[in-house]
């Protein structure tokens, strides 16, 4: 109980506070918009998992649409890209041979959009997006 500790702690007591403010607000809000080569550097599944969130949450949004633009071939190219890496990264963090099914259904459908995209095949996209969703829940219900 020195006099000097408590003077000395004071300095770094606001920027730690700040800090853990700044970190609680934007824990809601998963956007790691990595490329492959860095997604593959992940050491974390929620890392991976936000990637995942982040790449497609926004084209979960276009199930059910008849006709895509240009920029949503793109977009689903992109996100088949990133999903086959992400679900080879996701069974790294294996929880057995169920979990790992899930991680394989992912890649799979994401193999199917690539396809898909490549194609501008909207019913097909739109199933592969529809069906990749329920695979993300369907692992959620399980292991989450
Ligand atoms: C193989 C099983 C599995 C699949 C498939 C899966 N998830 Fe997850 N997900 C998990 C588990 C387990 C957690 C909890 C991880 C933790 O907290 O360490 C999780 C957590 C999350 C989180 C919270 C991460 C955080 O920062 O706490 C998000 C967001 C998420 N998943 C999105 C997705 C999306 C989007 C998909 C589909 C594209 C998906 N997941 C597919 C198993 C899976």
């Amino acid at each position: 109980m020195s006099k000097t500790g408590r003077a000395s702690a004071s300095p770094f007591a606001l920027p730690t506070l700040l800090f853990a403010a700044l970190a609680a607000a934007t824990a809601c809000v998963p956007k790691r918009d990595l490329p492959p080569d860095q997604i593959e550097k992940l050491g974390k599944l929620d890392h991976v998992m936000d990637v995942q969130a982040t790449v497609a949450d926004p084209q979960f949004s276009k199930i059910g649409k008849t006709s895509f633009t240009d920029e949503d071939w793109a977009a689903f190219t992109d996100m088949a890209t990133r999903l086959k890496v992400t679900s080879r990264k996701t069974k790294e963090f294996s929880k057995g041979p169920e979990f790992d099914a899930f991680a394989d259904r992912i890649g799979a459908k994401a193999d199917a959009l690539g396809t898909a995209a490549s194609a501008k095949d909207a019913a097909a996209a739109s199933a592969s997006l529809s069906e990749l969703k329920a695979t993300c829940k369907a692992c959620h219900s399980k292991f989450r």
